[in-house]
């Protein structure tokens, strides 16, 4: 395929395709925390991340939920929709951990009544800060129409893989999503993997997610490949 390097990630490359509405995404071999300030170069990882987000979107997509994937060309190369991508992390938490009990000096563990959904602005050089909803409106980042909806698809898709992970004993602690546009429709884009997930074993409750790695608890290669067995043998 001939292919022009459009843009380099952090755990991703993406390439402008032939087509001008598609692009190719190789996942790499690399971990990042801290917003890039630990790295490491983990031989495996890109494909077991492309493999779980390959099983998370297959189903996803089987749920009538609408999605920038294509097709899956290899375990570490999907072909995507180009989209027109809001500068906005979506988080959605289950329950408390990570940042949300650091800030609020909650107990981690603590399952939320409701799932709390929380943006932050996409920018490496202002770290990602929080960002609320007038905010978003007034720099014209997405309309309130738009906002809506996309609380809306989290909150579907949430509520779809809740049970996608408890299946395979895991509790889905929180999670991170990306939305672009396409013509005129709000699509889900990015990946869906233990790197931008928690995970926690339903028995034990350890990590089984990017915390391993944040937190020098574990083997992140030999977590992920687990996690990727677990599901697909759930
Ligand atoms: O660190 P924090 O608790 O705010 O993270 C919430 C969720 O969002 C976690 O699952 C984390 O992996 C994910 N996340 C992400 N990319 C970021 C920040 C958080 O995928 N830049």
């Amino acid at each position: 395929m001939n292919k022009k390097l459009l843009y380099t990630g952090k755990a991703k490359d993406v390439y402008q395709t032939e087509k001008t509405d598609e692009i190719l995404i190789v996942y790499k071999d690399q971990a990042t925390a801290l917003n890039g300030k630990k790295k490491e170069i983990l031989p495996g990882k890109g494909s077991l991340d492309c493999q779980i987000s390959q099983l998370v979107f297959d189903y996803l997509i089987q749920n009538d939920i609408n999605t920038h994937l294509i097709k899956n060309l290899s375990d570490h190369e999907q072909l995507v929709k180009k989209t027109d991508v809001f500068p906005l992390e979506v988080v959605l938490r289950n329950i408390a951990s990570g940042s949300f009990s650091r800030k609020f000096q909650v107990e981690e563990g603590l399952v939320l009544e409701k799932p709390i959904i929380e943006f932050y602005y996409k920018s490496d050089a202002l770290d990602d800060p929080f960002i609320n909803e007038s905010q978003i409106k007034a720099l014209k980042i997405a309309d309130e129409d738009q906002l809506t909806y996309i609380k809306r698809m989290t909150l579907r898709i949430n509520e779809l893989l809740k049970p996608f992970f408890e299946q395979a004993n895991f509790d889905l602690v929180d999670f991170k999503l990306e939305f672009g546009r396409y013509k005129d429709e709000i699509i889900l884009v990015d990946e869906f993997s233990p790197d931008n997930c928690r995970l926690w074993d339903k028995n034990s409750h350890h990590s089984m997610d990017k915390d391993v790695f944040r937190k020098h608890e574990g083997d992140l290669v030999e977590t992920y490949h687990m996690v990727l067995q677990r599901l697909k043998n759930k």
